[in-house]
């Protein structure tokens, strides 16, 4: 399966995909993740992304459509993959019809959240720098205070997780991205899912959207 996830910073993109990933046995792609590596590792890519992201801007769509494409290619993505972030406008998705050679997208699902309760969310995430896992200190607070379940690294606050940086991805988010639940309903591919409930509650509807049944998925927890 070929699936994108849309949505606003904090709607719970990272946290339903990889669970979703999990279940299907394809890749879960996160261009903001794969940006963070790049900046931590200190590569050319890492070099360009680093004052974009810090400002909550997008990274120019040349430096992001090549990591994406090179990402593609990799055997792994054969059977499929789950897109996380990418694309963010319709240059971006354009290029994405480019890079997939042979069939299209399955789905498109697109998470929706109230911006005012998405500040409120934000300002609670902590993340492992190691694994990339996603907390949140009164949603989801790991086992251990301040630790990463799987890994045992200190967990941190992201540098663009601040409420200024925060509005600013916000505005950005509405001026060039969520156009694109428009495109692709065009294209029949969007699956809407209110993000607004527990974690829980929107795994299931995600997974009723995608046709995941409960054993798939209680089997890959
Ligand atoms: P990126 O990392 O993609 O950030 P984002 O899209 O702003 O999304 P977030 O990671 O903030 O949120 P999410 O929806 O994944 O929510 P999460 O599951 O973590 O991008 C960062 C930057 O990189 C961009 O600003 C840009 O500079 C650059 N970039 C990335 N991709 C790019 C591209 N394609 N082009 C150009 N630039 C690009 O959940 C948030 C919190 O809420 C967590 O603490 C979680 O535990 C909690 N939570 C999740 N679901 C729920 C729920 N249902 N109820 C309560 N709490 C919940």
């Amino acid at each position: 399966m070929r699936i994108v996830f849309l949505g606003p910073p904090g709607a719970g993109k990272g946290t339903q995909a990889a669970r979703v990933a999990a279940s299907l046995g394809v890749p879960h792609l996160s261009t903001g993740d794969m940006l963070r590596v790049a900046k931590q590792e200190g590569t050319e890519v890492g070099l360009k992304a680093k004052a974009f992201m810090e400002t909550g801007q997008l990274v120019p769509d040349k430096v992001v459509d090549e990591l994406v494409r090179e990402r593609l290619g990799a055997p792994d993505c054969a059977q499929g993959f789950l897109l996380d972030g990418y694309p963010r406008n319709q240059a971006q998705a354009r290029a994405l019809e480019t890079h997939l050679q042979t069939g299209a997208l399955d789905y498109v699902i697109s998470l929706q959240v109230d911006d005012e309760k998405l500040v409120a969310r934000i300002a609670g995430r902590r993340t492992c720098p190691k694994d990339n896992s996603v907390y949140h200190m009164a949603t989801r607070p790991p086992r251990r205070p301040g630790l990463c379940d799987l890994c045992g690294t200190e967990l941190v606050q992201r540098a663009d997780d601040r409420e200024e940086v925060v509005r600013d991805r916000l505005c950005v988010y509405h001026e060039a991205t969520a156009g694109l639940v428009g495109y692709y309903e065009r294209a029949g591919l969007v699956h809407t899912v209110d993000g607004d409930r527990s974690i829980e509650q929107v795994a299931a509807a995600v997974r009723a959207a995608l046709s995941i049944d409960d054993d798939r998925s209680e089997n890959a927890a």
